[in-house]
């Protein structure tokens, strides 16, 4: 076998900064030891997130040039409509201006107090999302799902069995649609096997209940489909997401990952009263149904993009690409959530720095060293993101303690990896001299995007 390249060749590049140890550490402290507070200019290489964060091919530069503006009826809005509609066959598609702004307008439809959002694992917009409309949402993983070490094809499926007695115990009426997230991001971009969503289809149906797939990472999801899931060996990427739709009554998108593009994201759906409801909301704060809070040249870009995902040299160089990173560490003994995932690599830090108690956040400790010596940029996702506390302000830790390294579509080349492979197991090496942290301002919502630490 020989090596998987970028299935592409550079025209335009953006110089990256470097900045010294002692520079970064100022940094760190200034920025509250938060990684979203940092300047994107004081990054080496940015870990934070692969949303919105891609390259955009030359074709996709183009149709920005040829986006229409028109307020109504854009030539680039039928191209979008109909680039969605061939993927999905969804009846309804309404453009937004990001993931969260589609989940916004349908938990604003269909929750309130007294409901209840299942779902594999909620990214954090979508449970913020659920909450804010006054409904409740619960995560259903399967068991394998919530081991890190647990190597399994399909770790973000859906605990079916779980899930029904939630449905029995709170009953149909009061859950107004189950969700899945493809690929399960917070459980470590794992994907979704095609028989856990046809299943989990067919139970919905049981109760009436609609299911929606959040649908960011659903190219991904159908590759590790293709690669793992028995008689999908010779169906094109197109034909699995297709199928993959079909078992829905809509999702929610955010076009910043799958779609390839910097920004943008659509609700679709079969629905009409719902969709009808969803316009309405629609054109009070996001825009026009034809735009719905994008440029024409966004919507341009967003159907480009949907077609080169589907590209299976793209996405075998965009899997190969995490699961080399993951191959290299795991090498070194670096514990990471096994397998690699789609868009990312999960260390997990309850092993990584397993002398730093959960509730001193280990995953925390982890990225501050990693920017301090390396100048990497990436992400906790365990309490910093997740945790709550209980009625005597002690903290309720999720299931998983996980720093991220995702991983930019189509930013990146192999040497960027290999250095970020280095940095990290060095980090590793020096584990004992990682200390704790303590939160000292957070916000009632989505704390970790401003909370500012400290070390102890
Ligand atoms: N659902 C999932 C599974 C996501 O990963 C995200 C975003 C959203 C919904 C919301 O989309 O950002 O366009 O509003 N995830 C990014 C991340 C932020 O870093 O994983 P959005």
């Amino acid at each position: 076998m020989k090596t998987i390249i970028e299935p592409f060749k550079i025209k335009s590049v953006e110089p990256i900064h470097f900045t010294t140890v002692e520079e970064r550490t100022a940094i760190l402290r200034n920025a509250g030891y938060n990684p979203f507070m940092i300047n994107a200019d004081d990054v080496l290489i940015d870990l934070l997130t692969d949303s919105g964060t891609a390259a955009m091919s030359a074709k996709q530069w183009a149709g920005m040039m040829d986006g229409d503006e028109s307020y109504a009826g854009a030539r680039s809005f039928y191209r979008f409509e109909n680039t969605v509609k061939d993927i999905t066959r969804f009846k309804y598609i309404i453009p937004t201006h990001q993931g969260r702004a589609a989940e916004r307008i349908l938990f604003s439809i269909v929750g309130e107090k007294g409901r209840f959002i299942p779902n594999n694992t909620h990214f954090d917009t979508t449970r913020a999302n659920v909450e804010f409309s006054g409904a409740e949402a619960f995560d259903f993983p399967t068991e394998e799902g919530v081991h890190p070490d647990v190597v399994a094809p399909f770790k973000g499926n859906m605990n079916l069995h779980a899930l029904e007695q939630f449905i029995r115990e709170k009953g149909a009426a009061n859950i107004p649609l189950c969700m899945i997230t493809v690929t399960n991001n917070s459980g470590g971009g794992q994907p979704v096997s095609m028989e856990n969503i046809r299943e989990t289809k067919k139970l919905l149906s049981n109760y009436h209940i609609p299911l929606f797939l959040d649908a960011c990472r659903f190219a991904e999801n159908a590759f590790f489909i293709k690669k793992r899931e028995k008689g999908y060996e010779n169906k094109t990427p197109k034909e699995i997401v297709q199928e993959m739709f079909s078992y829905a009554d809509g999702c929610t998108m955010s076009a910043k990952k799958d779609a390839i593009v910097n920004m943008g994201g659509f609700l679709a759906l079969n629905d009409d009263e719902l969709a009808t409801k969803a316009r309405n909301l629609l054109i009070i704060t996001e825009g026009f149904s034809t735009y719905g809070g994008l440029a024409g040249r966004d919507l341009e870009a967003i159907a480009q993009g949907l077609t080169e995902v589907l590209d299976e040299h793209y996405l075998m160089y965009r899997l190969r690409s995490i699961e080399y990173l993951g191959e290299k560490l795991t090498s070194a003994s670096v514990p990471i959530l096994q397998p690699p995932g789609g868009h990312a690599i999960y260390l997990d830090a309850r092993r990584f720095a397993s002398h730093i108690p959960v509730h001193q956040y280990p995953g925390q400790a982890i990225v501050c060293e990693l920017y301090r010596s390396a100048g990497i940029r990436s992400v906790e996702i365990g309490s910093v993101m997740f945790g709550k506390y209980d009625a005597e302000g002690k903290l309720i830790s999720p299931p998983m303690e996980l720093v991220r390294l995702a991983i930019p579509r189509r930013v990146y080349t192999q040497s960027h990896i290999d250095y970020v492979s280095e940095c990290v197991i060095d980090v590793f090496k020096r584990r004992e001299d990682l200390h704790g942290y303590r939160i000292t301002y957070e916000a009632p919502q989505l704390r970790h995007f401003t909370a500012r630490l400290e070390p102890l």
